[in-house]
Formats: C-alpha cells, sequence, structure tokens
C-alpha cells in the first residue's frame, strides 16, 4: 500500500466513511474503494451502506443519484467538474412537449441525467435493469431519454411497444465504431464480442453479448473462452483482470476512455474526506420529485 492509500483507509476510519467506485474511474482508485460496481448496483449499495459518509469517485449524476435516496447521508464528490455529458442532453421543455403530443407514454428516463431531468420521468433505468423494467410497464407508448443507443436496444428487445427516442448518445461509446470492431475481429476471428448498450447500433449489430458493465465483467467470468474483444470504456479493464488474470482484453476503439470519470484522483479523495468538501447539495423539493423515478426504479428491478 502506498503512503497516500493508508491516508485514506486512516481518513476513512476516523470519519467512519466508506468509498464507493465506477468501473470507469482509474485501477487505484478502483483498488481503495469499498464497493466497486456499475450504476445501478452502487445505486442500492449506497441505501445499505451504514456510513453517513459516502465518497462517490464517479461522475455527477451517480453523485446526486446517491443524495436523492439518501437525504441525510453526507455524498463526498471528490472532484465536481467530472461530469457526464450526456446527462445534459435532454430538456425539460422537450419533456413537456412529448407528454403533450403523447400523453399516454410513459416517460423512460436513463440514470444517466442530471437531477431536474429525473424530476420529470415516470421511471428510471440504468443499462442493466432497462429491458426488465420497460417490460414491466403498462404502457405501450414509451419516450425514451435520452440515449439513443440504448433506447433502440431495448426497443429491439419490445417489439410490441412503440417508442419515441431522443438522440442522446454517449461520446466516449461512440468513438467505438464498427470499423474500429472489424479491424480487431479482422485480426481475432474466434473472439466473442461484448459490447455495452450505449454504442451505436452497427457496432451493437455484431456483439456476441450486449449488457452494462457489470454484465460484460460477469461474461468474462462465466466463460471459459481465454480471449475477448470489449466494447466500452477502458477503467473496466482493471476489474476484468483483477478477476480473470489469465484472459486477455482487445478493446475495440482505440482504448475509449471517459475523462471526466478520470478526474477522480486519490489525492482528490484524501482533500475530500479532510475537508468534507465539495458535497452533492440539493434542493428538497427537487430531490423529492427526482427521488420518485428512482424508488419506481428500485422497485420495478427487484424480483
Ligand atoms: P453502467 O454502469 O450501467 O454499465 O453504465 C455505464 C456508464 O456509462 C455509466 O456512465
Ligand atoms: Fe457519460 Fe459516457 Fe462517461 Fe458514462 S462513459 S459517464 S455515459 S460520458
Amino acid at each position: 500500500m502506498s503512503d497516500i492509500s493508508d491516508r485514506i483507509k486512516q481518513l476513512k476510519k476516523e470519519k467512519n466513511a466508506v468509498i464507493l467506485a465506477h468501473y470507469y474511474v482509474d485501477g487505484e482508485v478502483q483498488q481503495i474503494a469499498d464497493y466497486v460496481g456499475d450504476s445501478f448496483y452502487l445505486s442500492k449499495i449506497a441505501v445499505k451502506v451504514p456510513q453517513q459518509i459516502v465518497v462517490f469517485c464517479g461522475v455527477s449524476f451517480m453523485g446526486e443519484s446517491t443524495k436523492i435516496l439518501n437525504p441525510d447521508k453526507t455524498i463526498l464528490m471528490p472532484d465536481q467538474n467530472a461530469d457526464c455529458p450526456m446527462a445534459h442532453m435532454v430538456t425539460v421543455e422537450e419533456i413537456q412537449q412529448v407528454r403533450k403530443e403523447y400523453p399516454s407514454a410513459a416517460v423512460v428516463c436513463y440514470i444517466n441525467s442530471a437531477a431536474e431531468i429525473k424530476a420529470h420521468a415516470d421511471v428510471c433505468v440504468t443499462s442493466s435493469n432497462a429491458l426488465k423494467i420497460v417490460s414491466k410497464l403498462p404502457n405501450k407508448e414509451i419516450f425514451f431519454i435520452p440515449d439513443n443507443n440504448l433506447g433502440h436496444y431495448i426497443a429491439s428487445c419490445l417489439p410490441e411497444k412503440t417508442f419515441l427516442f431522443h438522440d442522446g448518445y454517449c461520446p466516449v461509446h461512440k468513438k467505438i465504431t464498427e470499423s474500429s470492431f472489424l479491424n480487431l475481429k479482422a485480426k481475432y476471428p474466434d473472439t466473442k464480442f461484448l459490447a455495452h448498450p450505449e454504442c451505436t447500433a452497427d457496432v451493437l449489430a455484431h456483439a456476441d453479448y450486449i449488457g452494462s458493465t457489470s454484465g460484460i465483467l460477469d461474461y468474462t467470468i462465466n466463460h471459459e473462452d481465454k480471449e475477448f474483444i470489449i466494447g466500452t470504456e477502458i477503467g473496466i479493464l482493471y476489474e476484468l483482470q483483477q478477476k480473470s488474470p489469465d484472459k486477455i482484453f482487445h478493446f475495440a476503439g482505440d482504448l475509449p476512455a471517459c475523462m471526466d470519470m478520470k478526474l477522480i484522483t486519490l489525492e482528490k479523495i484524501v482533500t475530500a474526506l479532510e475537508t468534507m468538501e465539495p458535497q452533492v447539495h440539493m434542493d428538497e423539493k427537487l430531490r423529492k420529485a427526482a427521488e420518485l423515478p428512482l424508488q419506481k426504479m428500485l422497485e420495478l428491478a427487484a424480483d
């Protein structure tokens, strides 16, 4: 353990804090975290942990969701500038317009959205539970916001429903192009391709498996293959190698990296624990409105 890791351990003990990290943050941050996972797992774990202080190593919509579900806890974001561009791609006006035109449509909001957007949705989803949740909704018409790629993927699995899409997207997964995949596939023709549903449809068409970061990780653990082509952000490599040190992972798209996730560093975690800043603060009216679709997600995702 390095000095800085020891300092984090000591501060965590002193303050009785817990550290949560998404798979896309740097490996050294994942290494010192108490819990590492995908968006859905992290949103559930934040509610369960007994600690009152949560350091969230991820982007702002994740810290916000944690605050929405845990209003009495102190949520620290080591870098407030770590934000997801997709979280701001849809506007409240666009939602209101669709609600006017299609009053029976359910507004399904990808969790990668700011609290102001969630507050206007009927239900939130993550990439690991979207299919289950949308299939359970009684509404035939679905307005899926903002991720166009995830929305189309879910629609392709649920032909009995009618979808309206937004044009939001993840700039990192967009860089994983079909040609970058085909180049790799030419080199490793017998290797399975595992892709995140934030990838574009032309890329997903080649996937042997489509799933969230946890889904991809589980697939590599549970299948005997020794090599995989991965279609998601490079941060997941740390956990892929931790879980399967004997396996080889090739990344389509020239090492796609989410620079917002990479803003989280060990030094910033130390500062956050020492100063108790920056914290996530939220207007109570907004929090309550955004809590409803998040609670509905937790309810519908539970078996
Ligand atoms: P998951 O954690 O649900 O796989 O989503 C990936 C992502 O882009 C988070 O920002
Ligand atoms: Fe947002 Fe994409 Fe980064 Fe995830 S990988 S936080 S969707 S920009």
